[in-house]
């Protein structure tokens, strides 16, 4: 007969087992970079455990609970383990809490090195107290306790020594903040991954679960913001009713530190409000706002403030009354800076009139306004001039306005970037962008430093990125897609990171640790975004998509609803060449940069070849730096870009040992499907622009199957993510 024991023993084993193939087998991809998966290397896990044995927890506050909760969900996940909870110290120990509720000897952490932290930053160290080893997670906020313990899970999950740590950690930028483009009918503009997260009819009685987990994932890397809806807004937002919604979400990502913003419409005096006008300057106006701002507060005391998207595309704004952006955005700071909240006002414009170069209006709206705007008001810019298109030179405005504050905004979900079929990781285009030297202080005066305040410490400071989050059961559609909402947190907290470490952390913390997966999935990450930018815009080409949709390649596309929603007015295609002029010659939008810039695009000898179309018209047989034709170059670039996209089904093709089932298929169907829409970009354009170029396909590459005619007349009228001002 077995014995109790024995019987304790194998059904101890079965469960291990069945824990096990839960991991290989199943994963739907919802835990994102949180599955706590099993340090595998059970030497360390052991050496993990040993050191980890004992925990004091200081404080019960909300955040502290909830970072209390984290730990011992992480330990559990990652080491089985579940510490001895304990007031005494008992050793070894991991001590976790506010410093001043630790009563942390001064030689353990000193003062100025917690002021360093900040209010959102935290400290871990391994420190001697009583000739005893201990680890302190210790910040002085909870919030900051909190980033800490996420901090500490990560040297877990991504299997780091923890014998001596010696990790002081702080935000360089204050607001981080993701901008959901979400509709209150719950469609997501731009949203390729579902409908909108927020179930505005449930709330505010019901908190999905969904809400907590969002707050959970955004606050382990550091996000610190939520615009809920959508910057075409509706004004139904900012009623009575909308705003016991809000707060409903409000009350649920407190605890993590992430305050609520919402998205206004200018007119909603008129709107909402039974006024006449919008007028900023009108004193009826003004305190409608200032009511409405009072009316957020009292039951969202720690709101964020305002996200503001005006005259652009249709939107309502102060020039409706001819006034300036200075006008709108300050009226609406005055209502809000009583109680600490900011204006985040888009540099993203465009007028009802178009203009010789849309990339050309954000800088001249905005240039001659530098200075004029209240310290609470935080202008919010786009990477590049055009919108957020897989390759731009950085926006001109950065380094242009010294003396206001200037935000990052970044497109998390891939409008221009094939949407959720399409593996792209997007940190080397956010890096790309960081590190472009605006010149504007001299020499190393990258963007990043722009934004960080680094010439202007009095300023506010921010990056915001467009949410990829929908009610997809992996939350972005593509289960690497999570790679992005999850390296723009990772930057907005610190700029200086590489794309290579923030991959190699996230696949970790997603998938594997083992080396036979992370080399070949982390140099698969780092090539996905050129290799995007090769099948749909190489060599500076830029907004040939589908019409309106923006999904697939349009190139032809001649006849939309005003000339610069047109491809053709991009990419300047005709028998001579090829190209947009912004040099001297052209619309000189060069003359936007610094001279340093400036001149380095207006030379043809210096400009460089990622950007050669954007600021040049150039003929077919120009000589590139490679010594190809122009027109072979090309060629030469959507080829490169589609084979690639079959090296990289190859290279998964081989990564099913260290993945389980469900995602390996997963991620194994989106890649065959994006080869299929790389070569569909590839045989489009190619075709398209030998109908101006006249010249042969060179011989060593595949002839496209099928006819241009075949590309041009299919249609994707229902393709996702259109609609606004739901
Ligand atoms: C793009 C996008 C729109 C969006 C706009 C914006 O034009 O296609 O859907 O509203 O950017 O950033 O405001």
């Amino acid at each position: 007969m077995m014995t109790i024991t024995l019987l304790f023993k194998r059904l101890a084993l079965l469960f291990a087992i069945l824990q096990i193939a839960g991991n290989v087998y199943a994963d739907d991809g919802y835990k994102l970079w949180l599955g706590y998966n099993a340090v595998a290397d059970k030497k360390l896990a052991a050496k993990y455990k040993a050191q980890l044995a004992h925990l004091k927890f200081a404080g019960n506050t909300p955040s502290l609970n909830a970072a209390r909760e984290e730990l011992l969900t992480g330990l559990e996940g990652t080491l089985a383990l579940r510490p001895q909870i304990g007031d005494k110290i008992e050793y070894p120990a991991l001590l976790v809490g506010i410093a001043s509720s630790l009563k942390l000897p001064g030689s353990v952490c000193s003062e100025s090195e917690l002021d360093k932290t900040g209010n959102e930053g935290y400290l871990i160290k391994t420190v001697i107290i009583n000739q005893k080893k201990c680890i302190v997670i210790t910040a002085k906020t909870d919030i900051g306790v909190l980033h800490g313990v996420f901090g500490f899970l990560k040297l877990l999950q991504t299997q780091q020594s923890i014998d001596a740590l010696n990790i002081l950690e702080y935000p360089r930028i204050m607001y981080r903040v993701l901008d959901h483009w979400d509709n209150l009918n719950r469609t997501v503009e731009r949203g390729y991954a579902g409908a909108s997260i927020w179930n505005w009819h449930k709330l505010p009685g019901y908190i999905d679960q969904r809400y907590i987990d969002y707050a959970r994932a955004s606050a382990s890397v550091g996000i610190n913001g939520s615009v809920v809806n959508n910057v075409n807004a509706n004004a139904l937002m900012l009623t009575p009713e909308y705003l016991e919604k809000v707060k409903a979400l409000a009350n649920t990502f407190r605890p993590y530190g992430i305050k609520v913003y919402l998205s206004v419409k200018f007119s909603s005096p008129i709107d909402i409000g039974g006024l006449k006008t919008a007028d900023p300057l009108n004193a009826q106006v003004m305190q409608w706002w200032k009511d409405k701002a009072d009316e957020i507060y009292r039951s969202i005391p720690d709101f964020g403030g305002f996200l503001v998207k005006a005259n652009s595309e249709g939107q309502p704004g102060p020039q409706a009354y001819g006034r300036s952006h200075a006008d709108g955005a300050n009226m609406l700071a005055d209502a809000l800076l009583p109680h600490n909240g900011i204006v985040m006002w888009r540099a993203f414009v465009y007028d009802n009139n178009v203009p010789d170069d849309r990339a050309k209006q954000a800088y001249n709206e905005f240039k001659p306004l530098d200075g004029q705007f209240k310290k609470n008001v935080i202008i919010q810019v786009k990477n590049g001039p055009i919108d957020f298109q897989p390759r731009e030179p950085f926006h001109p405005l950065f380094g242009a306005m010294p003396n206001t504050p200037l935000m990052m905004e970044f497109q998390l979900t891939q409008e221009y970037l094939g949407f959720s079929t399409n593996l792209v990781y997007e940190a080397p285009l956010f890096k790309e962008s960081l590190e472009s030297d605006t010149y504007a202080m001299g020499k190393g005066s990258t963007v990043s430093k722009v934004i960080q305040g680094a010439f202007n410490p009095k300023l506010i400071t921010g990056m915001a990125g467009v949410a990829n989050i929908g009610t997809d059961i992996n939350w972005c559609g593509h289960p690497f897609a999570q790679a992005n909402w999850y390296a723009f947190g990772r930057l907005a907290w610190n700029p200086d990171l590489s794309s290579g470490d923030i991959a190699s952390d996230w696949l970790k913390m997603t998938f594997s640790n083992n080396p036979g997966f992370i080399s070949p999935m982390k140099a698969m990450m780092l090539q996905s975004r050129e290799t995007a930018v090769n099948y749909m815009t190489p060599l500076g080409l830029h907004h040939i998509m589908g019409v309106n949709t923006h999904y697939g390649p349009g190139p032809w596309v001649d006849n939309a609803g005003r000339a610069d929603w047109n491809a053709v007015y991009y990419h300047k295609a005709d028998s001579a060449g090829i190209g947009f002029n912004r040099s001297s010659t052209g619309s000189n939008a060069v003359a936007q940069y610094q001279p340093q810039v400036r001149d380095l695009f207006e030379n043809l000898a210096t400009c460089p070849d990622e950007y050669l179309l954007w600021f040049h018209h150039v003929g077919w047989d120009y000589k590139m730096r490679s010594g190809a034709t122009l027109w072979d170059e090309m060629v030469h670039r959507y080829y490169l870009g589609a084979d690639a996209v079959k090296q990289m089904e190859l290279s998964w093709g081989k990564m099913a040992g260290y993945v389980d089932e469900e995602r390996f298929g997963s991620v194994k169907q989106l890649l065959a499907i994006q080869y299929d829409e790389a070569t569909t970009w590839r045989n489009s354009c190619v075709l398209y622009f030998q109908t101006f170029s006249k010249r042969p396909i060179p011989a060593q590459y595949p002839k496209p199957d099928k006819p241009l005619s075949f590309y041009r007349d299919r249609k994707f009228l229902l393709a996702p993510g259109i609609g606004g001002n739901q």
